[in-house]
């Protein structure tokens, strides 16, 4: 068993490059990282605005973290804090001091912050949920929310995801499961924009979705949603493709959502990419030379496709975390995953160099 194993890892280690997308062998993690040149940063060789999902708490405690986000990035989303349960916790109620504080460093540090999310169907606090009233006081409730948020962070935040994840996976209608939807009907959506745009006439309102690249039903679904808006003369200034990808996702379905958003002539916002590398949820997988290739091989072409869209509608990249020991998605859908640029150690990986050269 012993010898056999062996034998296995000195053929992995032989052959290794060759067996892209196997479950190949596990390097030292120096060969899983690419040597660091420190001229060079992506905030500094991207021709559009480059981000990263922050998350307060790695921010306070971890330097490497930090000086990693100070360094790479010039536009930072809050992963949490401006999330409705989070900035309005009861009726009366807005705690402001984590979105503050992400708000704050960004602009101490020169870098742009875009605010996520107004309105979503998940993370609603408990008193929405038990919330009693008819539609206007709905209407009342949902509008007080955006334009309080808003308003406190008018020239400070100039973009907002507005409304989130409306669309249903399957199907192509609307998300029903949404308290929104249930209190206010489909009307909700354009509704909160219009508060939104009301709050802050200066500010980029996005509608942000997932599954873009899934295929045409979903992406068909959420373009119409928003060509119907601008039509009714909607303020709606951009599309945000969230982009949870995964390695094995195709190219084309990739650059069909690239280009179809980039065909509404709104801001196009890649605006939570992470492509995860174990998305079959093998639990003893392990990240391998084989793997970071292929990694790279994606971040490359999606870099590469955003970065021929009109210069005007590239609002920027934003990838969901940092390093892969910040990602949501190990904890969110428990499985070992690498699915980031920087590794558990904010060290650069092949994804980094993929997406320097996508645009070369
Ligand atoms: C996620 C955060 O990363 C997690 O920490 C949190 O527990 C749940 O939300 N789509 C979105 C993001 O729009 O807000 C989600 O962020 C990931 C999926």
């Amino acid at each position: 068993m012993k010898k056999y194993s062996l034998f296995l890892i000195a053929t992995g280690l032989i052959f290794g490059g060759c067996l892209k997308g196997q479950n190949d062998p596990v390097f030292p993690s120096p060969e899983l990282t690419i040597p660091v040149d420190e001229s060079i940063t992506l905030q500094n060789a991207l021709p559009f605005k480059f981000g990263a999902a922050v998350n307060n708490n790695i921010l306070r405690t971890r330097a490497a973290y930090r000086d990693v986000v100070i360094k790479e990035f010039n536009s930072l989303t809050s992963e949490n804090a401006m999330k409705f349960a989070q900035l309005h916790p009861g009726e009366n109620t807005y705690t402001w001091s984590e979105a503050d504080y992400l708000v704050d460093f960004a602009q101490t540090h020169g870098k742009r912050v875009h605010g996520h999310t107004l309105i979503w169907h998940k993370n609603p606090p408990a008193w929405v949920q038990n919330f009693q009233g008819d539609a206007a006081a709905w209407d009342n409730l949902m509008k007080t929310h955006i334009q309080t948020v808003m308003s406190r962070y008018k020239g400070k935040v100039a973009s907002w995801d507005v409304v989130n994840e409306a669309i249903a996976n399957e199907g192509g209608g609307y998300r029903t499961e949404s308290i929104w939807y249930q209190k206010l009907g489909p009307e909700f959506i354009e509704k909160a924009f219009i508060y939104a745009h009301q709050a802050d006439p200066d500010a980029l309102l996005f509608y942000n979705d997932y599954g873009h690249e899934y295929g045409p039903t979903k992406r068909t679904a959420i373009l119409n949603l928003v060509s119907n808006l601008r039509a009714k003369g909607v303020p709606i200034h951009g599309i945000g493709m969230q982009f949870h990808t995964r390695y094995t996702q195709s190219n084309t379905n990739l650059a069909a959502a690239i280009n179809t958003a980039a065909a509404t002539g709104l801001q196009v916002h890649i605006a939570e990419l992470d492509i995860a590398l174990n998305p079959d949820g093998i639990q003893d997988l392990t990240y391998s030379s084989g793997l970071a290739e292929q990694h790279k091989a994606k971040y490359e072409f999606i870099v590469r496709t955003y970065n021929a869209i009109p210069k005007n509608q590239q609002f920027g990249i934003t990838t969901w975390n940092v390093g892969d020991s910040d990602s949501w998605i190990p904890s969110e859908y428990k499985r070992p995953d690498w699915p980031l640029p920087f590794d558990n150690n904010y060290q650069r990986k092949a994804a980094y160099q993929g997406i320097l050269d996508g645009v070369k």
